[in-house]
């Protein structure tokens, strides 16, 4: 069975627009797992943008599921992997400048660095993921580096329509296939929503889904009148 990572990167970046104490991602980590999550994942991102360091350290503390921490693949992110000691690493390409993480890693021009890299955190028993492009060659450098898991890209496929997204489906699930066949665990993840994300948890094979950005977005949705109200009756009781 497929199973659920929850993303609540999104609930610290409404805390960062306030640089205040609420609403609290370690909070909403127990809501998330009330519902069901399978795991908790967060991006630790270099400049700090949504999650903070307190978030992650507290997060491996209170959660009863799983840790997957989302970073880049610096020896200041190593650092806090090596004392934080989450379930799971996903390396990701971190670009200052991107609203969110735009493409998959490269591979092939760091094979040396991430081999040495990983090899630190297989060492302390963390299982480590690649987050790639859905295509054969990315797949192949994952096995050779040592990853565990692969994490294939799905953003492509959410901003596709039509016999474009057929495709890119087709090529997912190939991908899913290849990976398996070589031993690898294959996660998906970006840009998963509730119209698009059935086709991807029906692949054969599919261990989790992460999903952030969509699941937020619906929390507001269905929680936005309630807070409201609450809001009104203490205003009206006065
Ligand atoms: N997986 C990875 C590696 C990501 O970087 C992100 C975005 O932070 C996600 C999954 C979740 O994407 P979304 O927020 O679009 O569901």
């Amino acid at each position: 069975m497929t199973t659920l990572g929850v993303n609540i990167d999104h609930i610290a970046n409404v805390r960062q627009a306030r640089k205040t104490v609420e609403p609290d991602p370690v909070q909403f980590a127990f809501l998330a797992e009330l519902g069901g999550a399978d795991s908790i994942t967060v991006h630790l991102r270099e400049d700090r943008r949504h999650i903070q360091d307190r978030d992650v350290f507290l997060l491996k503390e209170t959660i009863k599921t799983k840790l997957n921490l989302e970073m880049a693949a610096t020896e200041e992110m190593l650092e806090i992997a090596r004392k934080v000691l989450p379930d799971y690493v996903t390396l990701v390409p971190e670009k200052r400048e991107e609203v969110t993480t735009e493409g998959g890693l490269n591979l092939k021009e760091n094979m040396k660095y991430l081999r040495n890299f990983i090899e630190n955190l297989k060492d302390l028993n963390i299982k480590v993921s690649a987050f790639i492009d859905p295509l054969s060659e990315q797949i192949n450098y994952s096995k050779e580096i040592g990853f565990d898991y692969v994490e294939l890209h799905t953003g492509k496929y959410a901003e596709l329509t039509g016999y474009d997204q057929y495709e890119e489906l087709q090529r997912l699930i190939e991908s899913t296939n290849e990976a398996n066949d070589i031993g690898l665990v294959v996660n998906a993840g970006h840009g998963l929503n509730f119209n698009n994300v059935k086709k991807i948890a029906s692949i054969n094979n599919m261990n989790e889904l992460n999903i952030g950005h969509s699941i937020v977005a619906r929390a507001l949705a269905v929680g936005l009148e309630k807070s409201v109200r609450e809001m009104k009756s203490l205003i009206k009781s006065n």
